[in-house]
């Protein structure tokens, strides 16, 4: 594909933005990123012509990598037969894509009910397992994330999620993965009160945290005990991230409902959807599900889902994540030999955390874990992030650790290119630890 790279005068953008948009995660007055104009692979390019690799995936959703000709071809194609119908009706890219989605989820699930993202799709995970158990109550864990509207932030667990407020009544979060202690809550709580278990199966947002051994079947059987559904948010562990098509694979354990959207269609459109078991799904056989999204069943997202899940198998980027994944986990592993300020490595598939600390012994963070997120307060990483950006590289550093999760077409060139970057960039932290 000829690539056009058209001019944008990036200052005017930078000041329409700053004059007009309000913008996530940040407070406005400290607006200072780029003018993104185009991307290719794992390449975006700004205003200025500058390119970056992009080992973020933006938001750990673009596992395709940008600009999949295959992909925007079935857009177009969609966008010029229909663009868009209510989803009462039916439509033949709806139900392509839900049988293909059954086709690679886990177990008995095989029936989709499509949202518009991430936290669409928690949210009516929630509302959909109370109104099939006729149960309120949700558990979920701290520092968990599952989105960022009402319900989604409720059953969040970090701080970010105070902007909810007191949150949707019937949360309540557990502070341990242990099975144990789930099931003693569940009993305190009521087991006949309680719908289900929401979780991530490996937390992401919380530093690519890695569920205990055996945590994962253990829990379960705790939720079968009591009659309990359980959901796993795969939303960003999905679609090949972790090596395999979801993340709870690598432990064989089938949740009740799972819960989709990023890699679903690599975000070239809003998507998400909840996929459930066939026992779930037969609640609602004759019981009316009295919620629906105007967005939820948009042909432009479906026809984009299924062009990336079939070039997802095309290139074999499922497998290509698994094994480009060990080399990205074997390099990371010699970093802390020669970087007293890298901790613990961690991760599965391509996507890994690195762990900054004061001390390799302790395990001291870098940053405190628990820093405010509503008020900017100069971090000692700001320089770090400033000089990954500066040579060209977009890698997330969330709390005190560096995330690498790059697109799954990655290059070994790219990979090992962008390593090179981290490598150089962690003279800073290096610079930070404390004298032993
Ligand atoms: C695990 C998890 N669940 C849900 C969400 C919310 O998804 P969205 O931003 O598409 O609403 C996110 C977003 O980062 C996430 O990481």
């Amino acid at each position: 594909m000829a690539i056009t790279r058209e001019r944008v005068d990036g200052a005017a953008v930078l000041e329409k933005e700053k004059r007009y948009v309000l913008h996530p995660w940040a407070s406005q007055s400290k607006l200072a990123a780029p003018v993104m104009v185009g991307a290719k692979g794992c390449t975006l390019w700004d205003a200025d012509g500058k390119e970056y690799l992009d080992f973020s995936s933006q938001l750990c959703n673009v596992h395709l990598g940008f600009q999949d000709q295959r992909v925007v071809d079935a857009i177009v194609a969609q966008a010029q037969q229909l663009c868009y119908v209510s989803p009462v009706y039916l439509s033949e890219p709806r139900a392509r894509l839900a049988e293909l989605i059954a086709g690679i989820a886990p177990g008995d699930l095989n029936q989709s009910y499509f949202v518009v993202g991430g936290s669409e799709a928690n949210e009516a995970a929630i509302q959909l397992a109370r109104l099939c158990t006729g149960r309120t109550k949700i558990l979920s864990f701290y520092r968990g994330y599952h989105g960022a509207t009402y319900g989604a932030h409720s059953v969040s667990g970090g701080t970010g999620r105070h902007a909810a407020g007191l949150g949707i009544p019937g949360v309540v979060h557990v502070l341990e993965q242990d099975a144990d202690q789930v099931d003693q809550i569940i009993q305190l709580e009521g087991a006949n009160d309680v719908a289900a278990v929401i979780l991530e199966p490996i937390r992401v947002g919380d530093g690519v945290a890695m569920p205990p051994p055996g945590f994962l079947a253990s829990l379960r059987a705790v939720c079968d005990r009591h009659g309990v559904l359980l959901i796993f948010d795969e939303v960003v562990t999905g679609f090949g991230r972790t090596g395999k098509w979801f993340a709870c694979d690598h432990w064989n354990v089938v949740p009740d409902m799972m819960t989709l959207a990023k890699g679903l269609n690599s975000g070239y459109a809003a998507l998400g959807a909840v996929v459930v078991s066939d026992r779930v799904a037969a609640h609602f056989r004759e019981t009316v599900i009295p919620f629906g999204f105007t967005n939820g069943g948009q042909p432009l997202a479906f026809a984009s889902a299924i062009a990336v899940i079939e070039a997802l198998r095309e290139d074999k980027l499922v497998e290509r994540s698994a094994w480009l994944g060990e080399v990205l986990l074997a390099e990371l592993r010699h970093f802390p030999e020669r970087h007293p300020s890298v901790g613990e490595v961690r991760g599965l598939g391509i996507m890994a955390g690195v762990e900054l600390v004061k001390n390799q012994r302790t395990r001291e963070p870098l940053v405190p874990p628990l820093a405010p997120r509503n008020v900017a307060i100069p971090s000692v990483l700001d320089g770090f992030k400033k000089h990954l950006l500066d040579h060209g590289l977009i890698a997330p550093v969330g709390g005190n650790v560096l995330r690498l999760y790059p697109p799954l077409c990655v290059t070994e060139e790219e990979l090992h290119r962008g390593l090179r970057i981290v490598d150089e960039a962690l003279a800073l932290t290096d610079a930070l630890v404390d004298p032993a």
